[in-house]
């Protein structure tokens, strides 16, 4: 039997929507795993807990890391190589962290002016700088 142009032309759209699809799922699929190895990567060789990790990539990496174009906040503080301290340098960083956060100078006014919504919560900046002063301490004792 003789498929009629119009029959033909359907059979040819459905490929190319199947083919859509597939694309589509793959492009997906990538997009996922991107995203999952991406994250251990930022803050590399610094242990924290997983919600303590959550706040800083979305609140502090972003200015904080070795690709930042903000030359003062990486030089102040870059978590890409925090690891690389020495333990003074990190017990005092850590102080510092607490004690910007403390005094509300984390995230810097001026951003927040243009991004509100990066601002950290009472809760966050409270579990931030918990987890920072915990640190200090730790380090200090030598455990
Ligand atoms: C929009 C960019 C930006 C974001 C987001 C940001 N910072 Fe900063 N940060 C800076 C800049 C710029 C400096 C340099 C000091 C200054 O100019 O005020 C800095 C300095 C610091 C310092 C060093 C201060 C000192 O006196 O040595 C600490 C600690 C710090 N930031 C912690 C944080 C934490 C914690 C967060 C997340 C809650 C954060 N920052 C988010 C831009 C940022």
């Amino acid at each position: 039997m003789l498929l009629r142009h119009d029959n033909i032309q359907k059979i040819m759209l459905m490929k190319r929507k199947n083919e859509f699809l597939v694309l589509l799922v793959g492009f997906l699929v990538l997009s996922i795993s991107a995203v999952a190895t991406d994250n251990p990567a930022k803050t590399k060789g610094l242990e924290m807990p997983e919600n303590i990790k959550a706040i800083i990539d979305n609140k502090c990496f972003g200015c904080h890391n070795t690709d930042s174009k903000n030359d003062k906040a990486k030089e102040d503080l870059n978590f890409s190589t925090f690891d690389e301290l020495s333990m003074m340098k990190k017990v005092s960083s850590y102080n510092k962290i607490a004690e910007e956060l403390e005094e509300r100078k984390m995230p810097p006014a001026k951003f927040l002016e243009h991004f509100p919504d990066k601002n950290v919560t009472d809760e966050e900046r409270t579990a931030l700088m918990e987890w920072a002063k915990k640190e200090a301490e730790a380090l200090v004792k030598g455990n």
